[in-house]
């Protein structure tokens, strides 16, 4: 073993937060990576729904994107605090005001890269994501994928999710980690 390289432990020190589009792989690959590594997962979105006591849609539909925003800072803030573990985001928490910057001081960022086709694959019928509910959800994600490459961008770590090999990608992760 090379003695240069950090053990699981060591690449422990910060948060790793997962960014990317809705359908790149986030939650799955979050629980992997938490696994592998040892450390907690929070998912930010089951966190601000199960405080909420009610599905993104329906805050969505109550309150509003802007509300959702809000409670979406507010918790990114309060996990970025959480020492060493793995941090699920919803895919627009990027676009936060101050967010990646945040990030970036206080995490390791990893940018689960994935094309606009395999995310239509993957979500298929999913009626769970209200930015999606409209007549072209594909030209909706070409859009929001434009609007928000810059800031995914800014991650540390970029990997391409498009396979559906999470132990790969996984490795992929905890390799760049450690160099
Ligand atoms: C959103 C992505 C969703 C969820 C909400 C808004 C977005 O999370 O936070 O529907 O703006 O891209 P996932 O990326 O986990 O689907």
């Amino acid at each position: 073993m090379n003695s240069d390289k950090k053990s699981d432990k060591d690449i422990l020190q910060r948060p790793i937060v997962l960014v990317g589009m809705m359908g790149c792989g986030k939650s799955a690959l979050g629980k992997s990576l938490s696994g592998a590594l040892e450390c907690p997962l929070y998912d930010c979105d089951d966190l601000i729904v199960e405080e909420q006591g009610k599905p993104i849609t329906q805050i969505f539909a109550d309150e509003g994107e802007k509300t959702f925003r809000t409670l979406e800072q507010e918790k990114m803030q309060y996990l970025l605090g959480r020492g060493a573990c793995v941090i699920s985001t919803g895919g627009g928490a990027v676009t936060v005001a101050g967010i990646m910057k945040n990030i970036k001081a206080r995490a390791i960022s990893v940018w689960l890269r994935c094309d606009v086709d395999t995310i239509l694959e993957r979500l298929g019928d999913d009626d769970t994501r209200p930015l999606l509910q409209c007549d072209n959800p594909r030209k909706k994600l070409e859009e929001l994928l434009s609007a928000r490459e810059s800031l995914y961008a800014q991650a540390d770590i970029h990997v391409d999710n498009t396979s559906n090999d999470i132990q790969g990608v996984v490795n992929t992760i905890i390799q760049e980690l450690r160099t």
